[in-house]
């Protein structure tokens, strides 16, 4: 099918321990695995990244560069303000899924806003980590119909 790469933002790597009721009890190792299952299960080869730091995860896109078909991401708390990890998106011309466990528009204001989003195919929000593998099967779908050229 291709490569994908799922890249998660700041503090996804503390998923499991951090505010359960909103983000749920699985780590972001578990969260990998199902999603690493269910790449392999559509045909994708998967890679998995995660930082804490802007600079790091906008190194990240741009080794994407011609080396992945379809990128995954979870920008965290990035997604409401960093113009930076946008730009980088478009720049690489990889088509971009957004992800977020919570329902962003249903929380807090500031969190309804993704500047994110307006370079990416689509966002899928509000369903956990159920999310991440909808979000692999969006990206089979997408690339399959030939959207991906
Ligand atoms: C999040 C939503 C963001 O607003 C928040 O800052 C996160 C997680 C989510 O997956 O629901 O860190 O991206």
């Amino acid at each position: 099918m291709g490569r994908l790469l799922v890249i998660n933002g700041p503090n996804l790597n503390l998923l499991g321990t951090r505010e359960k009721d909103i983000y749920g009890k699985k780590s972001l190792d578990e969260i990998n695995r199902e999603v690493a299952g269910e790449a392999k299960k559509l045909g994708f080869e998967a890679d998995f990244v995660q930082s804490n730091h802007e600079g790091a995860i906008i190194d990240y896109i741009h080794s994407a560069r011609g080396r992945y078909d379809v990128l995954i991401i979870n920008p965290g708390a990035y997604t409401h303000y960093s113009i930076a990890i946008r730009d980088a998106i478009k720049a690489v011309e990889i088509p971009t899924i957004e992800v977020h466990l919570s329902n962003i528009h249903a929380r807090e204001e500031f969190r309804s806003k993704s500047v994110i989003a307006p370079v990416c195919v689509g966002q899928i929000c509000g369903f956990g980590s159920d999310g991440y593998v909808l979000a692999v099967r969006a990206a089979a779908m997408f690339l399959a119909a030939g959207r991906g050229k």
